[in-house]
């Protein structure tokens, strides 16, 4: 492949996804489209690789970094004009040109091979990927004559009535001798129901110019899908969703319901471990075995340890260790750390925060910036107050210590190992370990109330 350069055609806006964001850049089952078609690429030893940029081409450069040469299309008259554009660049570039669209996301390395290795060892100055769909609405048709020749690629829109049921289609992967490609792009006129330079219309050019054009027919054809609409996105997001979940259930992994259930390509699950429905796992979410994940639970980047039960809660880049226990409706932001056997029971919000080993919080709280030790117990409803309108500060509670129900620990403050505060208290101050702290003011009981107010109304 030392003598290749690969072109990927990414700068159409994508009429048919009716959106403001660059086709390429829709997320795919987890990943920009794009970005797997740039994970193949990685993969081959190719002597040039480049992109061609040009709807919000911003957003792309800045997606995909400076690992790869952009050329900009300024104006999208279609994939031949596209591929011109690469023309200066490529002027010192000898051998043969591989391009791609970033609109095709499953081709393999292999497919991309077997067609460099076919067109080479054939000396075809064009060799195509194609393959036979039982629904090709929306592909270009691959073209033959009676003894089976290539003869040319129509687009559906410039079909014909008769040639619609035509079920060869080309996928829109060539490799191409470069001198061979340029001399015949300039060639292309737009006349066709589109008004576009189409790069398919090279292969009729050097045919006539008495060359020969090759092509493989790619078996899986879900490696060549394109992806157009929404509908398309869909579909295809379905699929990447389907084959993940496989991987996971033959390596031991429950899924209750494989179709209520997104788990994102990446993500490690151990054996054991079972995923109840509607539960979404995405990034780089690690799972031990023995876990209970779900039902609807939501977790992101997160570091879940064995036996650890995860019910109906988020988790967002925080670590859960070994048998801790969260949830129903929990909510862990990131930097959140459980320790081993916690528990972050109902309605319970913890933020860059560390709960110790063993320590609870059941019902009703919000826990944010706290550093808190083994064996504690969070009352219900208790606040820490971090935020003061300006800057967080710091909640430190010690080993054992028992917070009292609906407490409002205003930080920064420091609760000492084995300490207690009242209920219904508003802690200010550093409580010394093993005191009492009380922060509320005293009942008054009035005797007679009751009878008196009825005495008044008469
Ligand atoms: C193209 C092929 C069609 C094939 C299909 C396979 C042409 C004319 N048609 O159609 O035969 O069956 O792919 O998926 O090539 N692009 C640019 N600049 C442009 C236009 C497009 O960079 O001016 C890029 C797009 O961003 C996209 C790729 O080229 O990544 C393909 O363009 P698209 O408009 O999706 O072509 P299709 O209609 O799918
Ligand atoms: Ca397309």
């Amino acid at each position: 492949m030392n003598d290749t350069a690969v072109i990927i055609m990414a700068a159409g806006k994508g009429k048919r996804m009716k959106s403001n964001l660059p086709k390429v850049l829709h997320n795919l089952a987890g990943k920009p489209i794009l970005n797997y078609v740039l994970d193949t690429v990685d993969q081959l030893e190719a002597k040039r690789k480049l992109l061609i940029v040009g709807y919000k081409s911003d957003k792309i450069r800045e997606l995909v970094g400076d690992k790869i040469e952009y050329v900009e299309q300024k104006e999208q008259l279609g994939t031949a004009h596209a591929v011109l554009q690469t023309k200066k660049l490529l002027s010192d570039f000898k051998g043969d040109v591989l391009i791609l669209s970033g609109d095709v996301p499953f081709l393999t390395v292999k497919t991309i091979k077997k067609l460099l290795k076919h067109h080479q060892t054939n000396n075809f100055c064009c060799t195509l990927a194609s393959t036979i769909l039982k629904n090709p609405k929306g592909y270009g048709r691959i073209i033959r004559d009676k003894k089976g020749e290539i003869k040319g690629i129509i687009e559906e829109v410039d079909l014909s009535a008769d040639r619609k049921t035509i079920t060869e289609i080309n996928s829109g992967i060539y490799c191409f001798n470069k001198d061979k490609l340029f001399r015949a792009l300039e060639k292309i006129t737009p006349d066709n129901k589109q008004g576009e330079y189409y790069l398919t219309d090279t292969v009729e050019i050097l045919l006539k110019e008495g060359l020969t054009v090759g092509n493989i027919i790619v078996k899986n054809y879900s490696e060549i899908l394109g992806i157009n609409s929404r509908l398309d996105l869909a579909d295809t997001s379905r699929k990447v969703y389907q084959k993940t979940l496989q991987d996971l259930m033959l390596q031991g992994v429950t899924i209750i319901d494989p179709s209520s259930t997104f788990i994102e390509q990446g993500v490690k699950i151990g054996q054991d471990t079972i995923i109840y429905p509607f539960t979404i796992i995405e990034k780089d979410t690690k799972i031990e075995e023995s876990c209970l994940v779900g039902p609807y639970s939501h977790l992101i980047d997160a570091n879940i340890g064995k036996g650890v039960r995860v019910w109906a809660s988020i988790i967002e880049s925080s670590t859960v260790k070994e048998g801790a226990n969260i949830g129903p409706y929990a909510h862990l932001r990131p930097e959140t750390v459980v320790e081993k056997g916690a528990k972050i029971g109902n309605f319970v919000e913890l933020k860059k925060t560390v709960m110790g080993e063993g320590s609870k919080a059941s019902h009703l709280t919000y826990l944010g910036d706290a550093t808190i030790g083994k064996k504690v117990n969070i009352g219900a409803g208790t606040i820490t107050c971090n935020y003061d309108g300006e800057k967080k500060h710091k909640t430190i509670i010690k080993n054992g210590v028992f917070i009292g129900s609906n407490n409002s620990l205003v930080a920064p403050v420091k609760l000492g190992k084995d300490s207690y505060t009242g209920a219904g208290s508003t802690i200010t101050r550093d409580v010394p370990a093993g005191n009492l702290a009380i922060a509320r003011s005293r009942q008054t009981n009035i005797s007679g109330w009751r009878k008196k107010k009825k005495e008044d109304k008469s």
